[in-house]
């Protein structure tokens, strides 16, 4: 089934690292706490944990079975599940060279920041430093205009070390730089939280994030902003756990390595959040007013909020290197795994080597990235890439492989029986319900209610024309590169056959209930 040279991760421990590397993200620390505070507090933390059990962990099995049953990247699995269905794979490569090209850059101010963090160079005004002498923004969204050095070698620096990493391969650089930072940033978000919890007010911050207001339960919009949150911070949608899933060995539990994942991922996200509002909870108490002045999202509360609050501790330069760094770190761990889901699709499609690959490839990627964000528009392009290529890419994507693996081709069964012959803990019932019904009903919502919301008025006021192409056109790209791709006649150098008919015959004895061969083979496989 799988080319015999393809590589594999040295161990459980060290696939389980790079998964959780990829899902603790700059999601986990910048968004969540903002999502959870705008939509409900402590009530929030019950849709969330639906959000965690119906879709994340579910959907999370569902890469993994697919990434470890077929060991191919995104397009080449897809492909075997179904000939046409080989541009879904594309569609998710495609979005992750967007969202790579744009994350860099986030990565990269976090390393400025670190430096800024000891001579606090945003002075009195975070706010007016950040968008005007660092990232130098230009008033209105437009074309670029203007590159911004000090934005510039940070990034390339950040490019630098993801592109070693890859060309190091999985078990010689993704995994041990997985193994690396994780306990590394572990360490430091303790440090982080402990300090935070001891200052002055921190009380009333996490009062202001934990309690709850029960009536927001009843309001459509926050289930949507709760699985969106799964979505995002689990990276789920992306094809990355289809590929990191694709280097494992025959025996592995699937099953419980996305348990372990999917609550690894939560409970640092919830760390995260209180650390998160027991520092705004001292700002607040620092400049007198209530916790909701201080609140900000995303951009807003890294680069703005935090500063400000550094400015006002003691020890606040060590204080910010901490964030900046747990930032830098989590970032870098998964723009890794969104990188090497593009080298993965292209190795697996033409037969190239690793190293060239990921010149080629993250080389490309990198240019991209390089070309548009360090400039003065790049916090605009940043901003409105992010929104479309998350609500009509990631979440859009899921939607569409679980109505086609779904419903179309009904093969949710099949991935079932293999992910309960490979792992420890069997799937119930419960499992196909999630995937074949619940998930796809919220994600069909969520696209009709955000795309209620994007007509009624313009993302963030932006003009039309901008979101036009920087926005729509960024998404729609995605799914138009993807269909070309997959309709082009070329063939892998070490491509195998399509094994539809087999594999079609093989998933019709596991409906029925008569074991497929796939885990005795591989049981075979592993002891070889
Ligand atoms: N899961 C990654 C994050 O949270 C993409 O940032």
């Amino acid at each position: 089934m799988s080319s015999p040279s393809r590589e594999q991760w040295g161990s459980r421990a060290g696939f389980l690292f790079a998964a959780i590397g990829s899902a603790i993200g700059l999601g986990n620390i910048w968004r969540f706490p903002a999502v959870a505070y705008e939509n409900g507090g402590g009530a929030f933390l019950l849709p969330y944990l639906v959000a965690l059990l119906t879709a994340g962990i579910p959907l999370l099995i569902l890469e993994y079975s697919i990434g470890h049953k077929y060991r191919k990247s995104p397009p080449a699995a897809f492909r075997q599940i179904s000939r046409p269905a080989e541009a879904i794979g594309w569609w998710q490569v495609a979005i992750c060279f967007v969202i790579a090209a744009y994350y860099a850059v986030i990565i990269a101010w976090a390393v400025r920041y670190i430096g800024y963090s000891f001579g606090e160079q945003w002075g009195e005004d975070a706010n007016a430093f950040f968008f005007g002498d660092f990232l130098q923004a230009a008033d209105a969204p437009g074309f670029v205009s203007d590159y911004v050095g000090g934005v510039l070698w940070p990034l390339i620096a950040v490019w630098a070390v993801v592109l070693v990493i890859l060309a190091l391969g999985i078990r010689n650089g993704i995994e041990k730089a997985n193994k690396f930072f994780i306990p590394l940033l572990v360490v430091f978000f303790v440090v982080l939280v402990g300090r935070a919890l001891t200052l002055d007010g921190a009380g009333k911050g996490l009062d202001g994030l934990f309690r709850p207001d029960w009536s927001a339960l009843g309001d459509g919009s926050v289930w949507v902003a709760a699985y969106g949150q799964i979505f995002f911070s689990l990276s789920i949608g992306f094809g990355i756990m289809i590929t990191y899933a694709s280097y494992l060995r025959r025996r592995a539990d699937l099953t419980g390595t996305a348990m372990v994942a999917g609550f690894a991922n939560s409970a640092f996200e919830i760390l995260a959040g209180i650390g998160v509002f027991a520092t705004l909870g001292f700002m607040a108490a620092a400049q007198g007013v209530g916790v909701d002045e201080v609140a900000s999202s995303g951009i807003g509360l890294a680069f703005i909020a935090f500063p400000t609050v550094i400015s006002q501790m003691p020890m606040g330069a060590l204080f910010g290197a901490l964030f900046f760094g747990s930032l830098v770190i989590a970032g870098l761990t998964s723009l890794i795994s969104i990188v090497q889901v593009v080298i993965a699709a292209v190795q697996d499609r033409t037969g190239m080597r690793r190293v060239p690959a990921v010149l080629g490839v993250g080389g490309a990627i990198a240019l991209v990235s390089i070309l548009l964000f360090p400039t003065d528009s790049g916090i605009y392009l940043l901003d409105a890439a992010d929104h479309f290529i998350n609500q009509y890419g990631v979440a859009l994507a899921a939607l569409v492989v679980l109505v086609v693996v779904g419903w179309l081709l009904r093969r949710l069964p099949a991935f079932q029986q293999h992910a309960n012959e490979a792992s420890a803990m069997r799937l119930g019932r419960w499992w196909l319900i999630c995937l074949g019904i619940v998930t796809p009903l919220v994600l069909g919502w969520m696209m009709v209610d955000s795309l209620r919301a994007e007509f009624s008025e313009n993302y963030e006021g932006y003009p039309t024309s901008f979101l036009l192409w920087a926005g729509w056109g960024v998404a729609a790209g995605a799914v138009i590169v993807a269909v070309i791709l997959s309709l082009l006649p070329w063939r892998s150098a070490g491509a195998e056959p399509i094994e539809e008919a087999s594999g079609s015959a093989a998933e019709a004895g596991v409906g029925s209930g008569s074991g497929s061969g796939s885990g005795t083979a591989a049981i075979e496989e592993e002891k070889n």
